[in-house]
């Protein structure tokens, strides 16, 4: 089936914002509805929930320094047939916000229940995302780069429990942040900007696997504690597609959309592996652009390759292959198969109209440094599995209690340990951290740099730097594979006054 769309699910479309007030603030409206979705031509269409009714959701484009305030409307039938919860909190992950427009777990809400953390029941929420760090002015004229969460984002639901159901019914969509270093125009004027492929050349592409059952309708095993894994592979939501590409360079932001698998990325052509250029990690470009040939992802991961397609003459088809064996909830194997699973393919078609002018630097965005003097407390959180359930440190997840109380303005070690042969995607809200190590080695260089999720195989242990900065409230910190996270692996932090 043709083409991904990839990405264009809403691009352009939905951003019906007015400018609120004489500030820059932008302002949008989304409707979270029930809606008929077609995964595949040769299956009837499926029931989704979705932001605005597509899935993946509207894609934002934000600019850093330019706050938006999103107003999510809770449209979805009160009576849910088959799974999902109507209550919905819509989580930005990787976002640097304030805690009331975090889509806190126990925030949830539809047109007349609310959840155990949030004042009042309505139709909607207001989420102010401001888009900047507020301490940015101060801590700039230090001299460090203070910024954070510049890249790809994504929103999703998170509402306690049922996040898993709730978010592989359709509830997520991209975010794209950028300022004037990725200025997101490739024939930016300005020298300072890195004229990185932008506009229909930069796409974001979210993987899902799916289930379908015998009438070809979208499937949720609710009893499935462990891990869901899908049979079919969507990208933006149609199951192995493909696209048409000109012969250039396009910027590709995966995201693994969840919600239990690992993969590991190639670009094949004529069977070989071709190398690709890596610059980006979660929601940040990296110090230096990488070339590779493969990629990890777990859950909720980002990675933004840029493939120059101008090496392939007309007519070529290049696949990204998935070849990482996972076969349940527990993690991947380690096995990498051959040939894999071809998830994606790529037709190369005419060169573009005008020349590519877009460029990829090998200098992409320095990394602030780490100050350990700043440290002044080191926790520790282990991820097993206890009588059944998944937890941290043996706990299940209060919506109402907080497990540790960071203070404001200070930073810590946090050590993730991993245990009982399971793979955990680890991640902490409202504040990136960098990996110090991963079993006392530095990390490598695809995850050196700033990271909003930590994956942990079996029994890894890594030390993670973070620092807790300006906001204070409830966050989260949690394992990505939904089903984890919906079976209590996650705590509640709160940032308290230093
Ligand atoms: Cu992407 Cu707590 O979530
Ligand atoms: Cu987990």
């Amino acid at each position: 089936q043709e083409g991904p769309g990839p990405g264009e699910a809403g691009r352009d479309k939905h951003q019906r914002w007015a400018e609120f007030g004489p500030s820059t603030r932008k302002f949008y409206e989304i409707h979270v509805k029930e809606a008929k979705f077609s995964f595949h031509p040769q299956l009837p269409d499926s029931t989704i929930w979705g932001y605005d009714g597509v899935f993946p959701g509207p894609t934002f484009e934000a600019r850093y320094g330019e706050s938006a305030i999103v107003r999510i409307y809770n449209d979805l039938p009160a009576n849910t047939i088959g799974f999902g919860s109507p209550e919905i909190s819509t989580h930005l992950h990787n976002a640097h916000t304030g805690s009331e427009s975090d889509g806190f777990p126990g925030d949830y809400y539809s047109r007349t229940k609310f959840g155990p953390t949030i004042a009042h029941a309505g139709a909607y929420r207001d989420h102010l995302y401001p888009n900047i760090y507020a301490g940015f002015d101060a801590f700039h004229a230090t001299g460090g780069d203070p910024r954070e969460a510049l890249g790809t984002l994504f929103y999703h639901d998170h509402r306690v429990e049922f996040t898993s159901p709730n978010v592989y019914k359709g509830l997520m969509g991209f975010y794209l942040l950028f300022d004037e270093l990725d200025s997101g125009n490739e024939t930016d004027p300005s020298s300072t900007a890195l004229h990185l492929p932008s506009g229909k050349y930069d796409i974001p592409l979210a993987f899902t696997d799916k289930q379908f059952d015998r009438n070809g309708l979208l499937f949720f095993d609710q009893f499935e504690v462990d891990g869901i894994l899908g049979d079919k592979f969507c990208v933006n939501g149609k199951i192995q597609p493909f696209f048409q590409v000109e012969r250039r360079k396009y910027r590709f932001r995966f995201l693994d959309g969840g919600p239990s698998r690992f993969y590991e990325f190639y670009l094949s052509y004529k069977g070989v592996d071709q190398p690709f250029q890596y610059i980006a990690s979660d929601g940040n470009l990296l110090p230096e652009t990488l070339t590779l040939t493969k990629f990890r992802m777990g859950v909720a991961e980002r990675a933004d390759i840029v493939i120059d397609f101008l090496n392939y003459p007309k007519g070529a088809q290049l696949f990204i292959v998935n070849k990482l064996e996972q076969v349940n909830g527990r993690g991947p194997t380690g096995k990498i198969l051959n040939p894999g699973t071809r998830i994606l393919r790529f037709d190369v078609g005419d060169l573009p109209a005008s020349p590519d002018k877009s460029q990829v630097p090998t200098k992409l965005r320095e990394l602030p440094p780490i100050n350990l003097a700043e440290v002044v407390k080191t926790r520790k959180f282990e991820f097993v599995r206890r009588g059944g359930a998944w937890t941290v440190n043996g706990e299940l997840f209060d919506v109402l209690t907080p497990t540790v109380q960071p203070k404001r303005n200070t930073a810590e070690i946090w050590v993730f340990k991993g245990g009982g042969g399971w793979s955990h995607p680890i991640h902490v809200h409202f504040e990136e951290g960098r990996i110090l190590s991963r079993n006392g080695k530095p990390p490598a260089r695809p995850e050196a740099g700033r990271k909003d999720i930590f994956v942990l195989a079996p029994n890894d242990e890594l030390r993670v730097f973070l620092r807790f900065r300006d906001f204070e409230g409830k966050y989260v910190m949690h394992c990505h594979n939904l089903t984890h996270e919906d079976h209590a692996m996650m705590i509640r932090f709160d940032i308290v006054p230093s």
